[in-house]
């Protein structure tokens, strides 16, 4: 079976950091893979490859069994890869339906001319919001003015729009209360419904436990191991992250 997405022996040196060492991830159709791993352990450059953010130095990346060659982020998105990234995921100084349709505006021609056609974005934005149970009350709001845990819900819907196949999520739910993480990790859930494939990137164990299929695990750039989530438990997890065994269950 060919994976939705295969990071083969993917090598990546910054100066003397070996950042990742012949790493390979393999993520399944409609799965959640949660990746897992101390701070520097490589995880973000694992998935700033797959966004086209940061070029490798060696190994292959397959999309559907077929090789590609991720030449920038443009061309990620293209390929139907989107990455939520911690902070970096909304501009402040839009409001929120600007903010979802940002490069992908809706014109309606007026005459000869163009115009933006914000009823219609108005509208979709509404939709998807709504399917996904993210409430906003007012879709002209600035992002600005919004919650934490809001911008958040934005970000992770404005990835999951547009038919996207794989949604990369960096640490969705860092900056987050216990309320505003449940709301996130409930949306990454409806997300995985609706057919998309996901990676999720986070330090908590309990969120990774509440959404994640399987756990993948790095350790100072290199793969520990990989575990479905119904054959092991936080503390083996944990021990994996920590000092890099593979412990036996006894489960
Ligand atoms: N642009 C860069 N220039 C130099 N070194 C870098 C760069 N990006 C990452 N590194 C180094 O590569 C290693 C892996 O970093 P990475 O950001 O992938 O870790 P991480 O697992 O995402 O950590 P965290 O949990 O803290 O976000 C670290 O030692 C980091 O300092
Ligand atoms: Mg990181």
């Amino acid at each position: 079976m060919a994976f939705i997405v295969e990071a083969r022996n993917i090598c990546k040196r910054f100066g003397k950091v070996e950042a990742l060492d012949n790493v390979t991830l393999q993520l399944e159709e409609n799965e959640i893979l949660a990746v897992l791993g101390d701070n520097g352990a490589g995880k973000s450059t694992l998935i700033k490859i797959l966004a086209g953010a940061v070029k490798k130095d060696s190994g292959e990346i397959f999309l559907e069994g077929k090789k590609i060659d991720i030449e920038d982020p443009m061309h990620a998105k293209n390929l139907g890869i989107e990455v939520v990234y911690q902070d970096l995921a909304l501009i402040n100084c839009l409001n929120v339906y600007q903010n979802l349709f940002l490069a992908r505006e809706i014109q309606k021609k007026f005459g000869f001319i163009k115009v933006l056609d914000k009823k219609a974005m108005e509208k979709q934005s509404n939709e998807k919001l709504a399917e996904l149970g993210v409430s906003i009350k007012n879709i002209r709001a600035w992002v600005s003015k919004l919650s934490g845990g809001q911008r958040q819900s934005i970000a992770v819907a404005k990835a999951a729009s547009f038919g996207k196949k794989i949604v990369i999520l960096d640490e969705p739910t860092a900056a987050l209360g216990v309320k505003e993480s449940r709301h996130v990790l409930e949306i990454v859930k409806k997300l995985k419904a609706q057919g998309a494939s996901i990676i999720i990137i986070t330090h908590n164990m309990e969120h990774a436990f509440t959404v994640a299929d399987r756990f993948f695990v790095l350790r100072l750039g290199r793969k520990v191991g990989i575990k479905e989530k119904l054959e092991t438990n936080i503390d083996e997890i944990v021990k994996m992250i920590t000092s890099g065994a593979i412990v036996q269950n006894n489960i």
